[in-house]
């Protein structure tokens, strides 16, 4: 069945290889670079700027295993698409290596040592609005620049200056702005101006930037270098890092010297569990991910979705409501594992997962909460990206990585040449007040020194028997656990190609607020009908996610596919 549905995925993969291509690309030897959905036989990159997945691409071209790939690949998307891509923030790493080992990246932020649990609390004990979202006070300590260099550390066969070398030449040379990257630049000028003294490069001061204009960002060129040459000390200690905490400070934040000095990621381990005879491995605490992705999973498998279809209402209501249960138990339990006891064991139990979905009826809807449904931000301003590589040995990893909002905290300390995140966001402030996601949150969560923010980043590998499947992850705060959710059970239930399977329109619920997300034209009339007639409340959102995935053909053809309607996500194969 796999063979014959990867075949019409081939088939598909290669008419929009040959309609997108320009002729001259098409008649190009083979192992130049294929451009959207792609097959490949050496290497696969699928990132979420085509100057990145091209960086990564060149790395694997040159002799580089898929996490030197993934090393290169991250430092360029914080040059190339600063709105997400960073070194002044954090994220998560699944991987998988040749012999089939898997480990886990914990390069999340921490909180600063002077941070505390009601730090965005006014004196009535109310939430002060955006406290956590904008400037200084919103920034957790980075993570990115540690966790690279574990990961090279651990795992990579390059030398460490070669994989930063491709960024700094973007960042001083120039990167070509897409239509988006212009828009977005353009879109955030007000409060770029308005958080920093110093207007960062983005800015442009004689006309709004157009698709095609040349980006150049010489001290984000010299920040790279620094860390090119002196590895993960050139970032949290002396002058680089000297100059960022002062900088912290003042523009109002608490990070301080030692925060930087002391950040550390972490290896974990990562959760593993099934679904319909595919092993699925996902990213554990401080992220939610993997915990609710794999109780989803679970949740779904008694249920025959599959002859359903991907858009009945009765596929639709079930997915709801099983979110809607697994969502509570992330907003009550869920925290860094480091610092709070996150139940695992038994939020995963078969029988756990049995009684606590022993409610759901397939004719009514249940009532999520007292409470009232948390406001949801515009959607512009959420950005993450992901990236999935593997390469010709069967070294496999799927890195997910955040400022939280777009451009983050939009606070660039000057001369630095980056933004720094506002992860402060994702602690609850306070139990029961939704963050920008509209998710709640409880103690479990509560900000604490030092400790890791919960997170909804999902990336995450799927084997089947015993080999490597599938590689995925998502951006999209809150809507990351479902949109790989379902990028994942369109391949395994319903069968589709992968391409189809990312492009496939999404929905998405989170206890609250009590409603279902629905992609614009996902649902068909009779089916947005019966689930209204269910009681569910419909609200449209433009885009859910952006999944960027790789699957591995029986044959070992690689074949990528890129979130190419929802951004400028690219596969890069040979
Ligand atoms: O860690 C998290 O769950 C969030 N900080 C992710 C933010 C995000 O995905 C924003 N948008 N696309």
């Amino acid at each position: 069945m796999r063979g014959r549905t990867f075949l019409i995925g081939q088939f598909r993969a290669l008419l929009i290889i040959f309609i997108t291509l320009p002729l001259g690309a098409c008649l190009q030897p083979s192992h130049s670079p294929a451009r959207d959905s792609a097959f490949a036989r050496h290497g696969m990159v699928v990132a979420g700027h085509p100057v990145a997945a091209d960086v990564g691409l060149q790395i694997l071209q040159s002799g580089g295993n898929a996490f030197d790939a993934a090393v290169a690949t991250q430092f360029a998307l914080a040059v190339a698409y600063p709105g997400a891509g960073n070194i002044g923030g954090g994220g998560f790493g699944v991987l998988r290596s040749a012999d089939g080992q898997h480990a886990a990246l914990d390069f999340r932020e921490t909180a600063p040592a002077k941070s505390h649990r009601d730090m965005y609390l006014d004196e009535n004990g109310e939430v002060i609005p955006r406290a956590s979202l904008d400037g200084a006070l919103a920034v957790g300590v980075p993570g990115s620049v540690d966790g690279m260099a574990r990961m090279h550390a651990g795992y990579g066969k390059l030398p460490w200056s070669s994989l930063l070398q491709p960024a700094i030449d973007l960042a001083r040379n120039g990167v070509v702005l897409t239509k988006r990257e212009a828009e977005k630049y353009n879109h955030h000028r007000e409060a770029f101006l308005a958080i920093n003294t110093t207007a960062p490069p983005l800015v442009r001061s004689d006309r709004p930037w157009r698709a095609g204009d040349i980006l150049q960002q010489p001290e984000l060129a010299k920040t790279l270098e620094i860390i090119r040459d002196r590895g993960r000390d050139g970032f949290y200690r002396g002058d680089l890092a000297n100059r960022l905490a002062a900088g912290i400070r003042e523009a109002g934040g608490l990070i301080t010297e030692q925060d930087l000095q002391t950040y550390r990621a972490v290896w974990r381990q990562p959760h593993t569990g099934h679904y319909r005879g595919y092993r699925v491995i996902s990213m554990p605490p401080p992220s939610s991910g993997g915990v609710a992705l794999l109780q989803l999973l679970q949740a779904i498998e008694p249920h025959p979705i599959a002859s359903w279809g991907s858009l009945d209402h009765r596929t639709i209501h079930l997915l709801t409501e099983i979110e809607r249960r697994v969502y509570a138990d992330r907003a009550a339990y869920l925290g860094d594992p480091d610092q709070v006891d996150v139940p695992v064991k038994q939020l995963l139990d078969p029988a756990y997962i049995k009684q606590r979905m022993a409610d759901i009826a397939l004719d009514a809807k249940t009532d999520s909460h007292d409470i009232g449904p948390g406001q949801l931000p515009p959607t512009e301003s959420l950005e993450t990206t992901h990236f999935s590589i593997a390469d010709a040995a069967g070294n496999a990893i799927a890195v997910t990585t955040t400022l939280n909002s777009s451009f983050g905290s939009k606070l660039m300390v000057p001369g630095t040449g980056f933004f720094l995140n506002n992860e402060m966001d994702d602690f609850s402030s306070k139990p029961g007040v939704p963050n920008q996601f509209g998710l709640v949150g409880s103690e479990a969560n509560a900000i604490a020194p030092g400790k890791r923010m919960l997170s909804s980043m999902t990336p995450t590998i799927v084997e089947q028997g015993g080999k490597l499947f599938l590689i995925l992850g998502s951006p999209g705060g809150s809507t990351i656990i479902t949109s790989v959710l379902q990028v994942i059970l369109n391949v395994i239930d319903h069968r589709m190609p992968l391409q189809e399977a990312v492009n496939a329109k999404r929905t998405h619920h989170q206890w609250l607020p009590d409603r279902i997300l629905v992609e614009t034209g996902a649902l068909p009339p009779e089916t947005e009908l019966a689930l209204k007639g269910l009681g569910h409340t419909i609200v449209t959102r433009k885009s859910i996610g952006q999944v960027n995935a790789i699957e591995v053909a029986p044959n070992s053809t690689l074949l990528g596919a890129a979130d190419l309607q929802r951004g400028d996500n690219q596969a890069a194969g040979f």
